[in-house]
């Protein structure tokens, strides 16, 4: 159900949840208190079967209310936070690649990351099977220098790789060089995370759910302890669930019922989540 109120509640130890338009959600939200904003908004009629993802008469408006929020996002950001946004490209999410353009225009592009979904997710057939999505990552402006901490998503190599790599003579200091290898390596901006499956135990009734492994990294790499992570497109409340883990600050926008709902019970433990 959509209204056209507006509420907040406390969940948890950190967070707030708003049940609002997207737009009157940020409005009251304080200028740059948000250290990473964590954006999955709808897509333009990729989502047939869902109101939300069908709201707009053509692209040009749908991109028109995308610059919008963009814009009160940008508002709310830190000078040194960073903003990533979902898409996909596909047979009919081409308006991703128009919406990329625009919000450049706005924000400072700052990278373009890949979640590698680890299996096709439908079945086209006039082309290669899509595996991918995508996340831009924006940053405040163009002379800004955002947080972001290399070492926290650092990903280990398997016990024969390092063995391998300690037979390299290049290395006199062995325990140095066995140190630096068990740190494991920086990871890619190609993320690979299993998509969630139907029968996924962590999967709540969210249609576009997204992996908890996959936001942990945004989170991770992107915000420290006590900062504060927002998400104005919440759904079954991902981000809400690792942020609260995690021990962010967070807030979480949604204009519907069912889901402010949804993102309430996973985070007071009534809802199973991995
Ligand atoms: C793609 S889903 C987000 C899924 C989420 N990342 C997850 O892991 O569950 C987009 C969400 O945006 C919400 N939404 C759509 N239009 C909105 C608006 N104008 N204001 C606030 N929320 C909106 C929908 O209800 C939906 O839950």
């Amino acid at each position: 159900m959509t209204q056209q109120s507006l509420f907040w509640s406390d969940v948890g130890e950190h967070g707030r949840l708003c049940y609002a338009d997207v737009l009157k959600g940020l409005a009251e939200i304080e200028p740059e208190s948000c250290q990473l904003i964590i954006a999955d908004p709808p897509y333009f009629q990729v989502m047939l079967d869902e109101d939300w993802d069908n709201r707009w008469k053509s692209d040009s408006a749908y991109l028109k209310w995308t610059i919008k929020w963009v814009e009160a996002c940008q508002r709310v950001l830190k000078p040194d936070g960073l903003m990533y946004i979902f898409g996909q490209l596909g047979k009919r999410e081409h308006v991703w690649l128009h919406l990329c353009s625009e919000v450049t225009k706005r924000m400072q592009f700052h990278d373009m990351i890949i979640w590698d979904r680890a299996v096709g997710y439908n079945d086209r057939k006039d082309s290669f099977t899509p595996q991918y999505e995508m996340v831009l990552a924006l940053r405040h402006s163009e002379n800004a220098t955002p947080y972001f901490d290399k070492d926290a998503v650092r990903v280990p190599y398997d016990e024969d790789t390092i063995q391998l790599y300690l037979k390299d003579k290049r290395y006199k200091d062995k325990k140095a060089r066995e140190a630096h290898l068990r740190k494991g390596k920086y990871a890619t901006n190609i993320l690979r995370v299993p998509s969630l499956k139907g029968a996924s135990k962590e999967k709540i009734g969210h249609p576009t759910q997204k992996p908890l492994a996959l936001i942990e990294k945004l989170i991770a790499s992107s915000s420290r302890e006590g900062d504060l992570v927002l998400d104005p497109f919440m759904g079954s409340g991902t981000t809400a669930a690792v942020a609260e883990a995690a021990g962010r600050k967070w807030i979480g926008i949604d204009n519907e019922t069912e889901y402010i709902e949804m993102t309430r019970q996973r985070i007071e433990g009534t809802t199973v989540t991995e």
